[in-house]
This record gives C-alpha cells, sequence and structure tokens, in this order.
C-alpha cells in the first residue's frame, strides 16, 4: 500500500442535514420489523437494518472540538476501511449530525470518484455512492468534517455540572462548574461522530479534544501529547490520546470538565485515579480507593481478567466518569 501513489478525489460535497426525528430503534435484532420492511425498497442504494459488511473498519481518527459556553461541537474524522468485498457503496451510520465529505482516499484506483451522498433517514445511515467498485483487499480512507448540538440530556455528547468547594475553605460557597461527557451505548455514537455504530465493526480508535486551557480532558486511554490548537480557538490546546485496542463505538469515552476538580493518582495493587470536586481528607480518599480495589477483586474473579477493567473512580456522584474503562493495549 505504501507504494501506490495515493490519489487524492477532491469531493467537497458538502451536504448538510439536520434530523429531527428521534429514533426509537434498537440494534440487535435481526429480525427488526424494520428491517423486513425496508427490505426491497429499491429506491435506496441501502435498505437493511443492518450495515453491509462489504467494508470493515480498521482505525478511525477522531477530533473532537465540543464548545460548552455554546453548547456545539465540531469535529474531523478518518474512517480507515478495509473492502471485504467488491463495492461501490460506503454507509455508515450518523444521526442529529451536519456532515461534509472532503475526501474520499483510495490507493488503488485513480479514476475512482464520489457519485452521490445521501441520507437514510430511517436507519440512520449516511451512504457515499462510488463512481466505480472498490477492489478486494483493498483500504479506503474516508475523511469527513461534522457538526452538532452538545445535548442537554446524557445521550451522545452532553453537558453536565459539577459542585466545587475551594480547597482551602477560603470561600465555603460551592461554585457550579461545567463539564461535557459522552454516552455512546448502545447506539448514540453516531450522534457524535461519524461511524460504523454496530457492536461487531470493532476498530481502533485515535482520539484527539481541542479545549481551552482552563479544562482537562480524559478519554479511553492515556494522553500522549498537548500541543497548540490557537488556530482552532483562542488559547486553545489539542490533548492526543494512545490509540485504543479494536473496541466497538459504544465503548469509546470522552470527558472535558474545568480544571477545579481534582484527579488524585493513588498506587494500591494498581493505578486509580479518584476524581475529586470537593477537597477530601486523606484517609476518606483510601477509603474510596479501596472499595474500588474490592470491586476490582470481585470483577476479576467473576470475568477472570487480569486488568483493572475501569481507571477512574468518582465519589461525587460525576456519572460521566462511570463510562470511562481502562483501555491500554
Ligand atoms: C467557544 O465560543 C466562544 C464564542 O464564539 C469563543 O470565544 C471560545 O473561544 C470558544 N471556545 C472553544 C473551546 O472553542
Amino acid at each position: 500500500m505504501a507504494a501506490a501513489i495515493p490519489v487524492l478525489l477532491k469531493t467537497w460535497l458538502c451536504l448538510a442535514f439536520v434530523l429531527t426525528v428521534m429514533a426509537d430503534v434498537i440494534l440487535g435484532d435481526d429480525d427488526a420489523p424494520q428491517a423486513a420492511s425496508e427490505k426491497g425498497d429499491s429506491s435506496l442504494p441501502w435498505s437493511d437494518f443492518r450495515l453491509p459488511k462489504s467494508l470493515l473498519p480498521m482505525k478511525y481518527i477522531v477530533k473532537l472540538h465540543p464548545n460548552i459556553s455554546k453548547s456545539t461541537f465540531r469535529g474531523r474524522v478518518t474512517m480507515r476501511l478495509q473492502v471485504m468485498a467488491s463495492t461501490d457503496l460506503i454507509v455508515f451510520h450518523a444521526h442529529k449530525l451536519k456532515l461534509c465529505v472532503k475526501n474520499v482516499q483510495y490507493c488503488k484506483d485513480a479514476r475512482i470518484g464520489v457519485k452521490k451522498t445521501g441520507y437514510i433517514e430511517k436507519l440512520e445511515m449516511f451512504y457515499i455512492k462510488l463512481s466505480r467498485p472498490l477492489c478486494v483487499d483493498t483500504i479506503v480512507d474516508v475523511d469527513m468534517s461534522f457538526k452538532g448540538s452538545i445535548s442537554p440530556e446524557a445521550v451522545g455528547l452532553f453537558k453536565t455540572t459539577y459542585s466545587h468547594q475551594s480547597s482551602d475553605n477560603s470561600d465555603p460557597t460551592e461554585q457550579v462548574n461545567a463539564a461535557v461527557a459522552t454516552q455512546m451505548q448502545p447506539i448514540y455514537a453516531r450522534r457524535v461522530f461519524p461511524c460504523m455504530d454496530e457492536p461487531s465493526f470493532t476498530a481502533a480508535f485515535e482520539i484527539s479534544i481541542i479545549r481551552e486551557k482552563h479544562y482537562s480532558s480524559l478519554s479511553n486511554t492515556a494522553l500522549v501529547s498537548t500541543t497548540d490548537a490557537s488556530a482552532s480557538c483562542h488559547g486553545c490546546v489539542m490533548d492526543k490520546f494512545a490509540k485504543t485496542p479494536d473496541i466497538s463505538p459504544h465503548l469509546v469515552a470522552m470527558v472535558v470538565f474545568e480544571n477545579k476538580a481534582k484527579i488524585t493518582e493513588m498506587s494500591g495493587d494498581y493505578p486509580i485515579n479518584v476524581f475529586e470536586t470537593t477537597p477530601k481528607l486523606p484517609g476518606y480518599r483510601n477509603n474510596i480507593v479501596n472499595t474500588a480495589v474490592r470491586v476490582f477483586n470481585f470483577v476479576k474473579n467473576y470475568l477472570d481478567i487480569s486488568e483493572p477493567p475501569f481507571k477512574y473512580v468518582s465519589e461525587d456522584g460525576f456519572g460521566p466518569f462511570a463510562y470511562l474503562f481502562r483501555l491500554y493495549s
């Protein structure tokens, strides 16, 4: 692949769509009535409730830029797909996003271009119809930008708050701080970035988050670098996280919160990070860690695993941390 000349098929087919229809469907049931009624609708390029298996995701490079004060987010995703069966159709999930296909890069055939793009609202699927079919055993990169709104409810990328007290007790009044977090399960990843949002479509994720300096961000894996992102927004930086092992999109987690909350790394049998929004006495903090270790030991014996299933504990009822799993590869 490396030797082939990458051909940029500049498409810039910007197709904006905003969906207002709330989907009330659960993936996972092959015999869902939607699937049956959709089949045979020849006007749509794809009508099955499940995604086609001709393309499988290998890797996603996701850059997310939430703006908490404006309750919006934007981002960029590159989906690297492996061609399992020859096809001219790329189908994936997206919901309540404004999407713009920037580029389809295919090493194999310079003459492949984008013929048509569209949205299948009922299935929450977006499709890209190519001018010629892709060959088996090749790789195609689909580069897209997207925009959306931060949800007030705990679905997709949502806004939340936590209260905080100053650590030196100089100001006993509680302050309310803003945060955004993700809740991707079971089918909400598609509301945060376009992806093949079915549990069996696992892939590696390389996640970056753009934030203002007085915020912090977390994701599934360890932070790799923090670089300047003032081109994206004034005084902003970008946190880049290590590549995850192959996981389903619904396991991706991201949190951005104001720096007033504190994370202390405690090492017992293994490191655990305690998320605190109000200062705790050391003994109290030890209690939290001991409880977490007991829970882990139970899960370890039950599931027969050696790695801790989580890396953060929060005693402050800051729910989003429930979704951060330890996934160091
Ligand atoms: C959010 O939007 C405001 C107003 O446009 C801007 O001043 C701020 O820098 C933005 N923050 C981020 C993180 O983009």
